[in-house]
């Protein structure tokens, strides 16, 4: 949720920061803007809308050349997306410019006392108080902007990431982080501020954490991290292990057609070195020992979206390997229910980012409870695995595309994999019994190959079905949260009304909205699972009896689906507990061709943003 970039060095900043800014517009792109030091004021470009309306009046009217300059990408919260609620913000003289991500929530009363002092603020955004608690407190302080940064920082209430420059130190960039994410780029002769190492990868993949309530000033050659309090910390380096051919597009059109493509390679390296040589499971990374992992009587999994449906799946395999009772819920609902946690609940923290602000608040509240948490993370170095007992990444790489596709996939595999660590370590399962499942994962990158070869098929039915007002999802047990997952995919890509339930569901009313010609996707579970099959067979025949057009995927050879099925998509046969894995990726590409058919933007959905950095 908005994408802030800073650069200081011997480059052109401003091109580099707007290059930034191209890698970090999946974050917000309701505006941009750029800002660099010149002379005696700051001088800022920014326009409403996409990143290219910027670079039109980048191009109309170029800003001077400078060694630091700061950008930023928006998503709208205080203002509407227009020019002047657009960020970089400025002071009363133009002396000084600031980027923000998250929102500041006392900032009605800061602006009611900076209006009494007579300063003079234009637009509707919280950010803008900001600029001009800066501009007096660079006063307060002799112009040290860092100082100021950090007095400032401690009046202010909320989330937020700042990034801020001064005409007067035209070879200095300042952050500042709380609750909202900052990475620096360590270069050679030059250092970046970003939301997110996307925006430096090109140039350096040396990155440094920033933790919370902390302030950095960079310059060319130097980073300095303090506390709000002008103390000096600590900090962690790391070096990234992906490179910049990992956010481009590589030969698709879309980045979530490339990001669907490469989910045989995002299993497999979630997947990669697990087991050890003797045969067990393997989680090294987990920080959890055994002894507290054989404590644990519940699991409460907190996620949002996709993730919170890559819970819901887990739970199914989770409860049967391990027989420990797991709670899946939704981040925004889990801290204001008053949940029961103890020191023996081990909460499951899912989230692609590592910055989804529902999710990290219930973590902070399950963690005031004393529960342990385990986070499931993609992205090195935020702010959920860093608060966390324990953490294991997915290796899914950048997911660019604001529609989560890889990440779900290997989501469901980290779970897996946790519930089959528990089921050993406390010997709910034999040894075998974990290496055999662990054998079935392993062949999963093969499977969902083989689902991807359904593309053409999927791509002839969604240009059918290009006018349809409504699609309904159905399925039973993990099917379930895939045709949720489905139909979130149509929602958020084809702006379509998309729904699902679970099978069994549709007789207690939703089969009242069956009509004739009505698109519905079902999920199929394996015939492995009689009582199952057999339910979902009758589900078919009872809504194509009400006109229902049935879209029916299923495991190939079952042929006692396809009298029933107006469309017929074949799914590699798996084990049931790992059909979402190759029955969701025909999903994917469903949503992703209606969005094309209906001439949307895959990449950059309306209203939404990839990372939610507010509540
Ligand atoms: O970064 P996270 O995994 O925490 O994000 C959670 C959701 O915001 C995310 O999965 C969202 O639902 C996706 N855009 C769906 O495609």
């Amino acid at each position: 949720m908005c994408g802030i970039v800073g650069y200081v060095g011997s480059s052109r900043a401003v091109d580099i920061v707007v290059e930034g800014l191209r890698r970090l517009e999946y974050r917000g792109y309701d505006s941009a803007g750029v800002a660099v030091p010149d002379g005696a004021r700051v001088r800022v470009s920014k326009r409403a809308g996409k990143l290219v309306n910027l670079e039109g009046a980048l191009a109309d009217d170029p800003l001077p050349a400078s060694s630091s300059a700061m950008g930023h990408t928006r998503w709208a919260t205080h203002g509407a997306p227009t020019d002047p609620n657009a960020h970089p913000h400025i002071d009363c003289h133009g002396r000084l410019a600031v980027v923000h991500n998250g929102i500041i929530e006392n900032f009605a009363t800061l602006r009611a006392e900076l209006e009494a002092a007579g300063h003079h603020l234009t637009s509707e955004t919280d950010t803008e108080a900001v600029a001009h608690l800066l501009e007096d407190a660079c006063e307060a302080s002799g112009g040290d902007l860092a100082e100021a940064m950090r007095q400032v920082c401690r009046r202010l209430e909320g989330a937020f990431t700042l990034v801020a420059v001064h005409a007067d130190a035209p070879d200095l960039v300042v952050g500042a982080r709380r609750n909202s994410p900052l990475v620096v780029g360590r270069g050679q002769g030059e250092n970046f501020l970003a939301s997110d190492v996307a925006a430096f990868i090109a140039y350096t993949r040396d990155a440094i954490e920033l933790g919370q309530d902390q302030v950095v000033a960079i310059t060319s050659a130097d980073v300095t991290v303090t506390d709000f309090y002008g103390q000096v910390v600590q900090t962690r380096e790391y070096h990234v292990d992906w490179d910049i051919s990992a956010a481009e597009k590589g030969g698709h059109d879309y980045f979530m057609l490339k990001e669907i493509a490469e989910q045989p390679k995002a299993v497999a390296d979630t997947l990669l070195g697990r087991l050890t040589p003797d045969g067990r499971l393997s989680l090294d990374e987990m920080r959890l020992s055994d002894d507290e992992l054989r404590e644990i009587d519940k699991i409460i999994i907190i996620a949002c979206g996709t993730a919170f449906y890559a819970g819901l799946t887990a739970k199914y395999a989770i409860e049967h390997w391990t027989r420990i009772p797991c709670e899946v819920e939704l981040s925004s609902e889990f801290r204001y229910r008053d949940p029961i946690v103890d020191r023996s609940t081990l909460v499951i923290a899912i989230s692609q980012s590592g910055e989804t602000m529902d999710t990290l608040m219930a973590l902070r509240h399950a963690r005031e409870q004393r529960a342990r948490v385990l986070a499931i993370c993609n992205t090195n170095g935020s702010t959920i695995p860093r608060e966390s007992d324990a953490v294991l990444y997915t290796h899914a790489g950048p997911e660019v595309g604001v529609a989560a596709t890889k990440t779900f996939l290997t989501q469901v595999v980290a779970c897996y994999l946790i519930g089959l660590y528990l089921a050993q370590v406390r010997e709910t399962k034999f040894g075998d019994e974990v290496a055999i499942e662990v054998d079935q994962l392993d062949r999963m990158p093969a499977a969902v190959e083989q689902a991807l070869e359904t593309m053409e098929q999927i791509r002839a039915l969604a240009r059918e079905l290009s006018d349809s007002k409504s699609v309904l999802f159905i399925g039973r047990h993990v099917g379930y949260p895939v045709a949720l997952e489905g139909a979130l995919k149509l929602k958020e890509l084809a702006y379509m009304h998309a729904e699902a339930f679970a099978a069994g569901e549709l007789k207690h009313g939703p089969i009242a909205l069956i009509e004739d010609g009505l698109p519905v996707v079902v999920v199929v579970p394996p015939r492995g699972r009689d009582a199952l099959h057999d339910k979902i067979v009758s589900n078919i025949q009872e809504i194509r009896a009400r006109g229902a057009r049935t879209i029916v995927l299923a495991e190939e050879g079952d042929d006692t689906v396809a009298p029933w099925s107006d469309t017929l998509i074949q799914l590699p046969k798996v084990p049931t507990l790992l059909q979402p894995l190759v029955a969701t990726v025909p999903l994917q590409i469903f949503a992703c061709e209606l969005a094309m058919a209906r001439g949307n933007d895959v990449d950059q959905p309306r209203n939404l943003a990839k990372s939610v950095t507010v509540e």
